[in-house]
């Protein structure tokens, strides 16, 4: 495994301020995944009510070998890595394939990056895998690798942007790809709105665990002293944009400071968290097009999808 390149970007401590600081306070999903966060992240995958994992499996077992064969990719860059669990999959069909040589993974939660990226390397040898910390928010100089490059945004994730991020993030991810390389974004798909809200909603609280933790990274990123007692987690279904909304609700008036600036949450004072945004085949279509890639094949079954893109 190549040594880690850190592209992280702006420093959480402003990103947390900025957001705190709005009349409608709004942190970025960035703050869930410190390495406890993304510990509790693994275990909500492996939640009976949590359908997106599983479902997104089943189509990269499907899938992955088609995926090769088209793009057949040299380098497999993946957006929020995470514990890179499925993507094993991908590896897989692009050694069997024959034309993998490199792996770039990329998260913002460095521990969890390194440690998945050096038990990918003990299983797939021949393998250069290159980890890099950095923030997807942003353009990251990616080291020189093989061409051509197959990106792939998996687990959903690109529903926690706003519409606008998600435009720009397409445009960037098709710069980071490179003309001729493909690009794979798993996208969870509307449904039952019931069984959507379980998902966030889990009767063992791992979901509230996960969020109630942001309290925590605040406190170590920021210097305050709030107390997870103080808040609840407050999951909402958004019926107008089709996406969960998480937010921690405070129990009672706080007054806090972060660096010079004063904080002050209301009793009943939402934060939003994250959004996961629930989506049509023909919107994933649209927002693709809409940002001058041109779509290849979408794969999909009743929860999840996958889409192909080439970059022209
Ligand atoms: C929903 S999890 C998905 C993890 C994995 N890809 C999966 O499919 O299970 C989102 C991942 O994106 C990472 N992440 C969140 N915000 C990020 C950002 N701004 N830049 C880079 N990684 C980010 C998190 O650390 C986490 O690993």
């Amino acid at each position: 495994m190549s040594a880690q390149v850190d592209l992280s970007g702006p420093a959480l401590i402003d990103v947390i301020a900025e957001g705190l600081s709005r009349s409608f306070k709004e942190l970025p999903a960035r703050v869930l995944y410190d390495e406890t966060g993304s510990r509790l992240f693994e275990e909500i995958t492996r939640l009976p009510e949590y359908y997106p994992t599983e479902a997104e499996r089943a189509l990269l077992v499907d899938c992955a070998s088609e995926v090769f064969a088209m793009s057949q990719a040299r380098t497999l860059v993946e957006f929020g890595a995470g514990v890179q669990d499925k993507t094993g999959l991908l590896i897989e069909a692009g050694t069997s394939f024959g034309s993998l040589a490199c792996y770039q993974p990329i998260d913002i939660s460095s521990e969890v990056l390194v440690e998945s990226a050096q038990s990918m390397g003990r299983v797939y040898t021949g393998l250069d895998i290159q980890p890099v910390v950095g923030d997807f928010t942003t353009y990251i100089a990616l080291p020189e690798s093989p061409r051509p490059r197959l990106t792939c945004f998996l687990g959903g994730t690109i529903g926690n942007l706003h519409p606008v991020e998600r435009f720009e993030f397409f445009n960037r991810m098709g710069q980071m790809t490179g003309t001729g390389g493909y690009m794979l974004v798993g996208t969870d798909l509307l449904k039952d709105v019931e069984r959507i809200i379980r998902a966030y909603d889990d009767s063992e609280g791992v979901t509230a665990r996960f969020l109630l933790n942001v309290v925590d990274v605040l406190n170590s990123e920021c210097d305050t002293n709030l107390d997870k007692d103080d808040f609840d987690y407050v999951p909402l279904w958004d019926a107008l944009e089709n996406r969960m909304d998480l937010r921690l609700r405070s129990r009672r008036e706080q007054n806090f400071a972060i660096r010079d600036q004063g904080i002050r949450l209301a009793a009943g004072e939402e934060i939003r968290i994250e959004v996961s945004t629930k989506f049509t085949l023909e919107q994933v279509r649209e927002e693709f097009e809409s940002a001058g890639l041109q779509v290849e094949h979408q794969f999909r079954n009743d929860d999840f999808a996958l889409t192909l893109a080439r970059v022209g």
